[in-house]
């Protein structure tokens, strides 16, 4: 099992170039037009993804290349949580996706300086989206992590907006 951080199978060559940083504010309405193009995402307003950029950056990460945001992951530290990083959206432009982006983010996430002292990470996943599960499920191997599956937000909790039961992933401890 590869460390954390350690290169995964082919994406060292076709990453090179693509910078992984915080988000910038200015940066929001890319994040925004990302969530839109990816037509799996939930799309919220652009006014909380600059939320996000301006409070919630150290526990955000975005794939820059040739100064574009290609890739980006949301997050958060639940307040009464303090062990727990909380993905929130993670998204990976169509033209880059199954490259090691995704898993490089959250790599990238967990070792930010705000999850210091998190030794969980959780998310929630719609059961049909096997990619992101795929995803978490390789993360969780790479950092020799246990993982469960659990009840997230029932279908009835969204109300007649048909969307699909959200399933709660956890993962950890880490360390
Ligand atoms: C889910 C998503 C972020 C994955 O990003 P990505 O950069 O393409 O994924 P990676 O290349 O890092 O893949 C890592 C692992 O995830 C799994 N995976 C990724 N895409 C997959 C797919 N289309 N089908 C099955 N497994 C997949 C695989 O296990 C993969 O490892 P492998 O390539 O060695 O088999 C991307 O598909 C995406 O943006 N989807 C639309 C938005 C979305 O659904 N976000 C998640 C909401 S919870």
């Amino acid at each position: 099992v590869p460390a954390i951080g350690s290169s995964v199978k082919l994406p060292q060559q076709s990453l090179s170039g693509v910078e992984f940083r915080k988000p910038l504010v200015s940066e929001a309405i890319q994040i925004h037009k990302l969530v839109v193009d990816s037509g799996t995402l939930d799309e919220n307003s652009l006014y909380c993804y600059l939320l996000l950029c301006r409070d919630f950056a150290d526990t955000c990460v975005v794939a820059v290349a040739e100064g574009e945001i290609v890739a980006f992951v949301t997050a958060y530290r639940p307040p009464d949580r303090q062990d727990v990083v909380f993905v929130w959206q993670i998204g990976v432009s169509a033209e880059f996706q199954r490259r090691g982006l995704g898993l490089e983010l959250l790599r990238r996430l967990v070792v930010q300086p705000a999850c210091q002292d998190c030794s969980f990470l959780e998310a929630t996943i719609t059961p049909s989206n096997v990619a992101s599960l795929g995803m978490f499920q390789r993360l969780a191997g790479e950092m020799q992590a246990g993982f469960e599956v659990a009840e997230g937000f029932t279908s009835e909790l969204f109300g007649d907006a048909g969307h699909e039961e959200e399933l709660l992933f956890r993962m950890g401890p880490w360390k």
